[in-house]
C-alpha cells in the first residue's frame, strides 16, 4: 500500500506501478498531520495488519534561524517528528500484540550530524533519532524491528522545494554578515554538495528494500558511503570539538580544497550516472 496526502498527485505513481496497480499495489490517502486520516487508512486494511511500516513523509527547511516564523518551525516538526509519532501510536500497539512487525523510518545523516543553516531540519531529525533509539529496545522485546534509514543528499522534489522556498525567505531581521554567509557561501556549497554527493530516490529505495528484506535488519543504515566519514568524526571525539573544527576549517579555511574535492566528486558522479544510464539502455 502506497499512501499520499493528496490523491490528485497519484498519476505518476500509477504510471510507474503499471500492471501492479490495484493487484499488488493499492494507493490510499493518508496525511501524517491528521490522526483521523491515519486511523481511516489503517482501518481500511484487512485486520489492520501492517507488516512493514515505512515512514517517509518529510519536509526540509534551510535558512538563518531569524528568517523562519515559529509557526513554520512548528509545522516542520508537525510533519517530520509528530507525523511519525502519530503513525507509531496507531500502528505499533497492533505490532506489539502480534509480536511481529518492522518499522522503517526515513531519517537522515542530518539526524546524526548538525549542518550549517539546517538548524531546524536537523533538530527535527535528531528528535526522530532520539525517539526511536529509546523505543528500539522495548520494540525488540516485543519482536518488532526498527530501522532508521539515513540518506545523505538525495536529488528529489525536496531539493527543488527548498530552493523555491529560499526565494521567499524573509531576511529582514537577519544581520548582513549572516545573510552573506547564507546566500553567498551556504547556497553555493549546498548546490555543489547535492550534485557531488546526491543519490537518486531510486538508489535510496533500493537500499531501503535491502533493509526490509534482510534477515536481521540493522537499527541504523546509511545509504551513502561518501557521507560516512563525516558522521564518524562525531563518535571519534565526545567533546564535539573535532567535527566542529573539521567543518570550520573545511568551509572557512580550506574552502578551495573543499571546492576542488566537490568538483572531483561531481565528475565521478556524472561518470557513474552515465555508466548506469548506458547499462539501462538510456544512454545516447
Ligand atoms: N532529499 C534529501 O536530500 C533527503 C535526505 C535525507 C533524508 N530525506 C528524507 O527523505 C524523506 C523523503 O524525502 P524526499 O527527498 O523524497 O522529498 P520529497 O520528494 O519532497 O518527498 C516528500 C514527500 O513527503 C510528503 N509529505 C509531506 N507532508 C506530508 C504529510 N503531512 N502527509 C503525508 N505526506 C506528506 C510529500 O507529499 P506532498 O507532495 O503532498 O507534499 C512528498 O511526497 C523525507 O523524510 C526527508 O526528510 C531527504
Amino acid at each position: 500500500i502506497a499512501t499520499m496526502r493528496n490523491l490528485e498527485k497519484r498519476e505518476a505513481l500509477e504510471r510507474e506501478a503499471g500492471p501492479a496497480l490495484d493487484k499488488t499495489l493499492e494507493i490510499k490517502e493518508l496525511d501524517v498531520g491528521s490522526e483521523e486520516s491515519i486511523r481511516r487508512c489503517v482501518d481500511s486494511i484487512p485486520q489492520r495488519k501492517v507488516d512493514v511500516l515505512v515512514n517517509n513523509a518529510g519536509v526540509g527547511m534551510i535558512g538563518p534561524v531569524e528568517s523562519h516564523s515559529m509557526a513554520s518551525v512548528q509545522r516542520l516538526f508537525d510533519t517530520n517528528f509528530f507525523g511519525v509519532v502519530r503513525l507509531i501510536r496507531e500502528i505499533y500497539p497492533d505490532m506489539k500484540r502480534r509480536r511481529e512487525g518492522h518499522i522503517v523510518v526515513m531519517s537522515s545523516v542530518l539526524g546524526l550530524q548538525g549542518l550549517f543553516f539546517n538548524d531546524f531540519y536537523c533538530a527535527s531529525k535528531f528528535a526522530v533519532e532520539g525517539f526511536f533509539e529509546s523505543l528500539a529496545l522495548q520494540a525488540l522485546k516485543f519482536g518488532v524491528n526498527i530501522s532508521l534509514i539515513e540518506p545523505g543528499p538525495v536529488i528529489s522534489e525536496f531539493e527543488r522545494k527548498l530552493y523555491e522556498e529560499v526565494k521567499n525567505l524573509d531576511l529582514s531581521a537577519v544581520d548582513k554578515e549572516t545573510q552573506d554567509l547564507f546566500q553567498g557561501l551556504y547556497m553555493s556549497y549546498s548546490k555543489d554538495v547535492f550534485t557531488a554527493l546526491g543519490q537518486s530516490s531510486e538508489e535510496v529505495a533500493e537500499h531501503t528494500m535491502k533493509v526490509i528484506t534482510s534477515e536481521k535488519p540493522p537499527f541504523r543504515y546509511q545509504t551513502n558511503s561518501l557521507y560516512t566519514p563525516i558522521t564518524t568524526l562525531k563518535h571519534a571525539d565526545p567533546s564535539g570539538i573535532l567535527p566542529l573544527n573539521a567543518f570550520h576549517q573545511m568551509v572557512f579555511q580550506h574552502d578551495r580544497l573543499f571546492k576542488a574535492s566537490l568538483s572531483l566528486l561531481k565528475m565521478l558522479q556524472w561518470k557513474k550516472r552515465r555508466d548506469l544510464d548506458h547499462g539501462r539502455g538510456r544512454g545516447p
